[in-house]
């Protein structure tokens, strides 16, 4: 008997021409859905149970809806109006004057150029207005975040800075803790709350 030689290189012919590029994306689509997966798996945590990073890298969801701790002014070179505000945890720990924070506190401090209002001075009728201007872009967002066993090193507290909404330099978010150290018995935040 002859081969079926038109029916083995039919077979081939459906499976080889539509059939291999149906299997190839099929194999594009796997790849592209494990690396979704692989994305959204929580950072790998060392033996100690420590993440290996000491700092934040993402903004907090909705954190400028947060509640206003207070606000603060800095001349210098810094020359610019802050505002701080804290997650539910902060704002409850702030008001009960619970010390230390919980873990799960998060504080942001946000800055603005502190610039002079023309508006302002003329509704006033004298040169006396400033108000915020343009949030800075360099050392725009700090972050403190309150995890007592991820932060141990550093007092508790992971320090987060973003220009511009990009993580900051970590040379620099080394340097937070230890001037923030100097206010070591009120659980190294400066601000108090502006009732
Ligand atoms: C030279 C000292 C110094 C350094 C360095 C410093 N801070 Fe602060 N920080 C302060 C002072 C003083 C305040 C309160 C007054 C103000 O905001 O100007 C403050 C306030 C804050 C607040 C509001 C909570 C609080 O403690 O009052 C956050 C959040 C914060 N800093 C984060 C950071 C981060 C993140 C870094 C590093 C990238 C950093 N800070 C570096 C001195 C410092």
């Amino acid at each position: 008997m002859k081969t079926p030689r038109v029916l083995v290189f039919s077979r081939f012919h459906i499976f080889g021409r539509w059939g291999m590029r149906r299997i190839a994306l099929l194999l594009v689509a796997v790849v592209m859905l494990s690396s979704v997966v692989v994305g959204i798996i929580p950072p790998v945590r060392h033996a100690d149970g420590q993440t290996a990073p000491v700092l934040e890298d993402k903004i907090p969801l909705r954190y400028r809806d947060w509640t206003l701790i207070s606000v603060a002014r800095e001349k210098g070179n810094l020359n610019d109006i802050r505002a701080k505000l804290g997650n539910d945890v902060a704002i409850k720990a702030y008001r009960e004057g619970t010390l230390p924070f919980p873990d799960g506190t998060i504080i942001a401090r946000l800055a603005w150029d502190y610039v002079p209002s023309e508006e302002g001075d003329r509704a006033f009728g004298n040169s006396q207005s400033f108000v915020a201007g343009r949030p800075k872009e360099k050392e725009g967002i700090q972050f403190m975040v309150k995890d007592s066993r991820k932060y141990a090193s550093t007092g508790g507290w992971g320090y987060a800075q973003f220009n511009d909404g990009k993580p900051g330099n970590v040379a620099v978010q080394n340097t937070c803790f230890s001037c923030h150290a100097i206010i070591k018995d009120r659980d190294f935040v400066f601000t108090r709350y502006a009732p």
